[in-house]
């Protein structure tokens, strides 16, 4: 069971990093967004106030909203990230007023919650509040997706030190997977969302899948070779987004003629490092990238099963290695600030020998989002049901931007087959030889 404790010190966690991160934020920038298919930084910081109120206070007391004007304004739907640049919103002192006093509101409700397992199935077990809790890491990492679009000197963050890699990751590694029954999914009280649940059985065929994600090494050769000028490696629909934008490059890439490339990350300009996992590049470009070198993308069925550590287990959705937090076999929790060397983290294999299946970069699947069978929306329906059977496609795994708390291998992510913003990424798949 939860206990008031744990639920604590996991809001405690989330919201320190959510100030950690925004603190090296140039002041001009934090209600402006340099891109409309972003919000600007105070609008995340005082919609993740409004969702806390919304679920710890309003909805678990008889408290009313501290803002009753601004509902609609935070609300994700009633107001579309097109429309957040052009309208007034609180300012950043403002905004973190409105954090701090929702959740000392919030811890005020938490310490009377009734959190037993067998209690109304909003708090059992401290659903609602790990749900809070990921609903900010969430927004966190689509924050650092803004500030990566950021102008240089708008935002310079300090990073940590990543390990080393193991030299590999210069070609592809198939992996032989046997296939067999996965138990996809998970189930309720595992603190994951709607989308992810039920668990149920499906039928994988054998396939193969590489043991790393794609380098940037990899994908220079791939640019190397012409794969964004030749159609036949590229979808109808991705080879005509690639003319439409003109896409010659993963997003932030610059290239100076020869060989010569840079690219621009968090406001700074650096050398490409070969060794490190690719990043910002578009379902498109994933696919491209794959048939170029007589691959495929993983389906989302394939990702699961390569990345559980027990497939045939319902009660398995942590992470490749079990139930430990990830010190140091994983590259979660945003403050490395970028990708990690191929072969970093061995002691965060999946016993499918799979490595990197968390952190690092968010992996591109062939399959488009869609509730499992059995699928209900709960607590709310705008979470993940609005997005089904439109174009949507699932990312699985989780990216360095990505904190713990929403990390596991049950996780699905998604977003629009041209989106790049996000720190996604390329893992090859094959059909049994
Ligand atoms: C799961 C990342 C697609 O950002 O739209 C945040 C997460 N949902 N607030 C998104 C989310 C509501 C969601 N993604
Ligand atoms: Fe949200």
């Amino acid at each position: 069971m939860a206990t008031t404790a744990a639920i604590a010190a996991a809001l405690d966690a989330v919201r320190e990093r959510t100030l950690d991160l925004i603190a090296p934020l140039d002041d001009a920038w934090v209600t402006r967004t340099p891109d409309p298919i972003m919000s600007p930084p105070a609008w995340d910081l005082a919609h993740i106030a409004a969702y806390e109120e919304l679920w710890l206070v309003t909805r678990l007391s008889n408290a009313t909203p501290l803002h009753p004007g601004l509902q609609s304004t935070y609300d994700a739907f009633e107001t579309p990230r097109a429309a957040r640049g052009d309208m007034r919103i609180l300012d950043a002192a403002q905004s973190l007023q409105y954090m701090a006093d929702v959740r000392n509101r919030a811890t005020e409700v938490l310490t009377h919650a009734d959190l037993s397992d067998d209690g109304p199935e909003l708090t059992a077990g401290g659903f609602v509040w790990r749900m809070v809790a990921q609903h900010e890491a969430q927004h966190d990492e689509t924050l650092l997706q803004t500030l990566q679009l950021m102008p240089a000197g708008a935002y310079a963050p300090e990073a940590l030190p990543l390990p080393h890699g193991d030299g590999a990751g210069g070609a592809a590694d198939p992996i032989d997977v046997a296939g067999g029954t996965l138990v996809m999914g998970a189930r309720q009280g595992a603190g994951a969302l709607d989308c992810e649940q039920p668990p149920h059985e499906r039928e994988v065929a054998p396939f193969r899948i590489d043991r790393n994600p794609v380098s940037i090494g990899r994908h220079l050769a791939f640019i190397d070779e012409g794969g964004y000028d030749d159609p036949r490696h590229w979808s109808a629909e991705g080879w005509e987004w690639r003319q439409r934008e003109d896409i010659t490059a993963p997003l932030h890439w610059d290239h100076h003629g020869g060989g010569a490339w840079t690219r621009t990350w968090f406001g700074r300009t650096e050398e490409l490092d070969p060794r490190e996992i690719l990043c910002h590049v578009s379902f498109h470009e994933a696919e491209a990238h794959a048939r170029w070198s007589g691959a495929r993308l993983p389906t989302e069925d394939e990702w699961e099963l390569a990345a559980r550590r027990n497939p045939a287990s319902p009660h398995d959705a942590r992470a490749p290695w079990g139930d430990e937090p990830a010190h140091g076999r994983a590259n979660l929790g945003q403050s490395s600030f970028r990708p990690a060397h191929v072969g970093a983290y061995p002691a965060g294999v999946a016993p499918s020998g799979c490595a990197h299946m968390l952190g690092d970069v968010w992996e591109w699947t062939s399959t488009e989002f869609d509730g499992y069978p059995g699928f209900r929306a709960f607590p709310y329906r705008e979470y993940a049901e609005p997005f089904f059977r439109d174009g949507y496609r699932v990312l699985r795994g989780g990216s360095w931007a990505t904190q713990e708390v929403a990390a596991r291998t049950t996780f699905r992510n998604w977003d629009l087959p041209q989106r790049r913003q996000i720190f996604a990424g390329v893992r090859l798949a094959w059909d049994a030889a």
